[in-house]
């Protein structure tokens, strides 16, 4: 393979910014040099197959989505990005890792969907991936089948304590999985919401005729993740498990995984780009059924309540500590439409793998994260979350040459038709002007975007055998 010199940029790491310039030999990084650096008295640019000026431009490690779902069955549907789209859409957006969620509903074995898994998605993804593993009935099966997926290299899975009847698990059936994982140092990913409250006001909302997408919105209040936020803890807390949970949107929840952390607990959070910035009035309050583009679990959350500022701060304070997509993406047509006329029927989730790099981006632009803390969110911590750090979430010497030149002055024009790739026929960030472009994406050692190109290729990816988290002792 070519050798590569990314030279003239700031190369940015969590642990700080430098001029430099970045060697790349095959599919690793083999030195960070002074800019201008001669080798044995040679010119390197001469010398390398390849140069990428980077001058005016951060050099930062691709970034790492730890949440996304592609193909996943869902809602009587399926996510519309395949590996295929899906990936090559993050690739676009200065994504160079997915874990995606290997799905097992009530009944199915957990190795035989993991099995499945790999044939989505062996072949078909422009940049590498891994897995996590969903459970939604913990038998005595899943906890043999824990250790397993530990030595695939599947050392995180997601628990639900909302979705009755499809993805929910009891209280007793988490506190068995938090005590496998306690065991053999997997995480436990929890997505919090108490289910069996949501069930009864979806109910009351629908017969009292109030269908329309916003309700899903108050059908979800933040109270039901505060509480099931608060009982995870407990649980992880009295098994001694790490706990890491999921889309985080309400500023409660926040509260609760704070005073964990405050106590000493091995207790994480993530939030995702919507819940930054969009809101139950503007975006689920919207005219008709339009509200239907933005339904997602957790809900998009009130503006009125500020959540969505006491995020950003989080993110600045390490109350949470990781920025993912949650990318989960369905079409109005045929999809989401199949809620109109009862809003717990529209398929949840939102799509967002191309523009999570952009979108955080903007933290840095109006001060509220440094360009330390951005590379920190997007690619470093989920890095070492995940059991990935060293080989993925570092520009250093030995590292996957995984690397995005993004131009600061640059601009990204974000919707259908302009920067969008992603397998959806609408955009739930449609009008966004962001400040900053992701110019050129190396995935090892490969050019697979550069100048507005799409030069990769479907099977470019490998799968991530990754190794217990990095952030346990
Ligand atoms: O609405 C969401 N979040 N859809 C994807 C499934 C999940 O709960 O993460
Ligand atoms: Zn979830
Ligand atoms: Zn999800």
């Amino acid at each position: 393979m070519p050798t590569t010199l990314i030279t003239g940029g700031t190369v940015v790491n969590a642990t700080g910014r430098g001029a430099a310039d970045v060697l790349i030999d095959g599919e690793k990084i083999v030195a960070i040099l002074d800019p201008g650096s001669t080798l044995l008295g040679h010119d390197l640019k001469a010398s390398v197959d390849r140069v990428v000026d980077a001058a005016g431009k951060y050099v930062i490690p691709g970034g790492i989505d730890a949440h996304t779902h592609m193909e996943m069955p869902f809602g009587g549907t399926f996510a519309s990005d395949t590996f295929e789209t899906g990936t090559t859409a993050a690739a676009w957006g200065g994504t160079t890792s997915i874990i995606d969620f290997v799905v097992q509903y009530a009944g199915e074995n957990p190795l035989d969907q993991y099995a499945l898994w790999h044939q989505k998605a062996a072949g078909s993804c422009a940049i590498d991936y891994g897995f996590h593993q969903i459970l939604s009935d913990v038998q005595d099966s899943s906890l043999d089948a824990m250790d397993e997926l530990v030595a695939e290299g599947v050392s995180s899975f997601k628990l639900f304590q909302a979705y009755k009847g499809v993805f929910l698990s009891d209280d007793g059936q988490i506190l068995r999985a938090m005590q496998k994982a306690a065991d053999n140092g997997a995480l436990i990913m929890m997505h919090a919401e108490n289910g069996s409250w949501i069930d009864t006001v979806v109910q009351q909302l629908v017969a009292q005729g109030k269908t329309d997408p916003y309700y899903h919105g108050i059908s979800r209040p933040w109270q039901a993740e505060e509480e099931a936020t608060h009982r995870a803890i407990m649980l992880a807390q009295y098994t001694g498990a790490p706990l890491y949970v999921v889309h985080v949107s309400a500023k409660q929840a926040v509260a609760q995984i704070a005073t964990a952390r405050d106590n000493g607990q091995n207790v994480f959070g993530e939030t995702c780009p919507q819940y930054l910035y969009l809101t139950l009035e503007d975006q689920l309050g919207a005219p008709g059924f339009e509200g239907a583009k933005w339904v997602c679990s957790t809900p998009l959350r009130s503006k009125a309540e500020h959540h969505q500022e006491h995020m950003w701060q989080a993110l600045r304070t390490n109350d949470l500590q990781v920025v993912s997509t949650d990318h989960c993406p369905f079409c109005m047509k045929g999809q989401k439409e199949l809620g109109i006329g009862d809003f717990s029927k529209i398929p949840n989730g939102i799509g967002s793998v191309e523009h999570r790099v952009d979108l955080l981006y903007q933290g840095v632009v109006t001060g509220q994260i440094t360009l330390e803390r951005w590379v920190e969110l997007i690619a470093v911590t989920p890095a070492r979350m995940f059991g990935l750090y060293g080989r993925k979430g570092v520009l250093a010497p030995g590292a996957d040459a995984d690397v995005v030149v993004y131009d600061p002055n640059g601009h990204t024009s974000i919707g259908v038709g302009k920067t969008h790739h992603m397998n959806m026929d609408y955009s739930a960030w449609e009008g966004y002007e962001i400040d900053g472009h992701v110019d050129t994406v190396i995935s090892r050692g490969s050019v697979i975007v550069d100048d507005g190109q799409f030069l990769g290729t479907a099977g470019h990816g490998k799968f991530l055998k990754r190794d217990l988290s990095q952030y346990l002792v």
